[in-house]
């Protein structure tokens, strides 16, 4: 198992000046980063803050780039988050306590957790982005979220370099939501994150795909492998791969609506896929609203709706962040048109 690096690498900061940041963005969209600063540490971190230049710039966090569409160059200081290491912290009689660095790749850390017998966020395999983006925008899948397996994170606040530890409800999680995306937006950066996973573990298994699979297979006791490679299975099969097509994952989110609402859609098209919250609220399938309004596979200029899921964009070769945004807004006025509902973007649009 290897460590969080304990003290400061002995190096000066890396620092690349109008680096393109191409690659470094799953939709493959040119924009240059005035400076970028590849951060391999906390204290990577306290240098910027107290560098004379770039303590004062705009800063810009970049993690996996995955939930990022970049319409222009950034003309910021980009943080790009390369603090590495993954470490069982402690056993505790009800949980594993575990510790990613924030550049650690989310899957990464998934199949690291299998790897070594600790099960419990198999369910959120394949998704794209780093561990340091996961508590921004509460990752989830297929039954979890990161917030159900969180245990504290610390961060560095860019004004003062001190390092600050959040626990779950300092993070204010909601649905693709957190305390990161308000009040510390652009404030502080987020070094390591502390994960708690259950013991003893118990299988996830009531969304719809993981159920066909146990009915497909007769598997009624997947261990946690068996349910990774499910996972992995039902993402590859409907999302694309973003080495392979740009995207950034569901564009989108799921709307939440109230019940008069909810009766409104249902009146104008009873299929509408709703599921029922626990405050009373519907959640709708943004998917299925745009699939709908028959979106799927449609383009607009280089940028489209992915084939197989309406609620993921994806760049169909040259795309400029312009052309994905044009063809956002088309979708979000025909859902509007249609079913009048606002769809809400997932990724941040720079
Ligand atoms: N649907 C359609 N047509 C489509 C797409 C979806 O009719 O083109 C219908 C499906 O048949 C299904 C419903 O819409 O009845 C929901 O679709 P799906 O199960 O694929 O899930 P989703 O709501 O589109 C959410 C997350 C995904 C996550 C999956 C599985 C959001 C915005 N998206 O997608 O997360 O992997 O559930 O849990 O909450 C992401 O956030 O980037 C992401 C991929």
């Amino acid at each position: 198992m290897s460590a969080l690096p304990a003290a400061a690498p002995p190096s000066d900061l890396h620092i690349e000046r109008g680096a393109s940041l191409r690659a470094f963005n799953t939709f493959g969209l040119p924009s240059n980063a005035h400076t970028l600063v590849r951060v391999r540490s906390a204290a990577d971190l306290r240098r910027v803050v107290n560098d004379p230049e770039l303590g004062r710039a705009r800063k810009f966090v970049l993690g996996g780039g995955s939930n990022l569409v970049l319409t222009r160059d950034v003309d910021a200081c980009v943080l790009k988050m390369e603090i590495t290491g993954i470490r069982l912290l402690e056993t505790r009689d009800d949980a594993w306590i575990i510790e990613a660095g924030a550049g650690v790749g989310w899957h990464e850390l998934v199949s690291w957790c299998v790897d070594h017998g600790l099960p419990g966020l198999e369910n959120m395999a394949l998704i794209p982005g780093t561990v340091g983006a996961a508590p921004v925008q509460n990752i989830g899948a297929y039954g979890i979220e990161l917030k159900d397996r969180f245990d504290s994170l610390d961060a560095i606040d860019l004004i003062t370099g001190r390092t600050v530890t959040l626990d779950a409800a300092q993070c204010r999680f909601a649905y693709r939501d957190s305390v990161f995306k308000h009040e510390l937006a652009g404030k502080s950066v987020i070094t390591n994150v502390r994960l708690r996973l259950p013991r003893p573990w118990v299988p996830v298994l009531g969304y719809l795909e993981l159920e066909r699979k146990v009915a497909e297979t007769g598997i009624s006791a997947p261990d946690a492998r068996q349910i990774f490679d499910w996972i992995c299975a039902i993402r590859r099969a409907k999302l694309p791969d973003p080495a392979v097509v740009g995207n950034a994952g569901s564009f989108f989110k799921n709307p939440v609506v109230t019940p008069e609402q909810c009766r409104d859609i249902i009146g104008r098209d009873p299929h509408v896929v709703h599921y029922p919250l626990d405050d009373g609220s519907f959640k709708l399938a943004a998917g299925w609203l745009i699939d709908a309004c028959g979106w799927k596979g449609k383009s607009i200029g280089r940028a489209g709706v992915y084939e197989k899921q309406a609620l993921v964009l994806v760049n169909r070769g040259g795309a400029s962040g312009a052309e994905v945004v044009t063809l956002a807004r088309a979708i979000q006025e025909s859902v509007y048109g249609r079913f009048g509902i606002r769809l809400e973007p997932e990724p941040v649009v720079w």
